[in-house]
């Protein structure tokens, strides 16, 4: 029988990308299928940080292995902003085309348009907490382009590809995904343990 672990998430897209290289591996359930309803505090200034909190608190609400992950978006120019406060830049709501409408008006003349997204994944397996990153460089684009994926996807335009992620399906975005590459090491380290067995 395949090992189920909470994801401290209640983004579903996150769950849709994070299955999608879990699949086959473990059995990921979100907080709500958990029956699990709260809002996960996010009250640090690091990925690192949230991420723990988050993955130490529903360990603490389950006593069951699960992991959480926290991410953003680090623009150069902007010194590594919108970073930690990514989901809420343009305000408390979370609303990705305010926070897209913003980013564009910040970079509004900027020439160097270099950014990329960071992922950290806090695992905990019998309460030990282990974490792991991911990064997808890439530039933002002068206008939106597609209407696929969550977040900064419109203007995110990886390295190395020739669209913006919201131009890509699930597939596609995972050959550059900072949340692949997080995801990937999870596995590679569960391997290395031979956990569970
Ligand atoms: P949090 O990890 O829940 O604090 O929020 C992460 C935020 O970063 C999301 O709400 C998005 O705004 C942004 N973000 C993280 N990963 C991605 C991605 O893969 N595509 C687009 N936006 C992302």
């Amino acid at each position: 029988m395949m090992t189920t672990l909470i994801f401290a998430t209640n983004n579903d897209n996150k769950v849709k990308e994070i299955r999608s290289v879990l699949q086959g591996k473990f059995h990921v359930i979100s907080l709500k299928e958990a029956g699990i309803f709260v809002d996960v505090p996010e009250p640090y200034n690091t990925l690192e940080e949230n991420a723990s909190e988050k993955s130490r608190v529903i360990y603490l609400m389950t006593g069951k292995d699960c992991f959480s992950e926290d991410s953003g978006l680090e623009v150069n120019v902007l010194d590594g902003a919108p970073g930690v406060r990514s989901a809420r830049y343009a305000g408390d709501a979370n609303n990705p085309e305010m926070n897209i409408e913003k980013l564009l008006h910040e970079m509004d003349g900027k020439v160097d348009r270099r950014a990329r997204f960071r992922t950290v994944i806090s695992l905990r397996l019998f309460g030990q907490e282990k974490q792991f990153d991911g990064i997808c460089t890439g530039t933002i684009t002068m206008l939106q382009q597609g209407s696929a994926g969550f977040g900064y996807d419109p203007v995110f335009l990886p390295d190395g590809g020739d669209k913006t992620f919201a131009e890509m399906d699930l597939a596609e975005k995972n050959l550059f995904s900072h949340r692949k590459k997080a995801t990937e090491k999870f596995l590679d380290y569960i391997k290395e343990s031979s956990w569970p067995g």
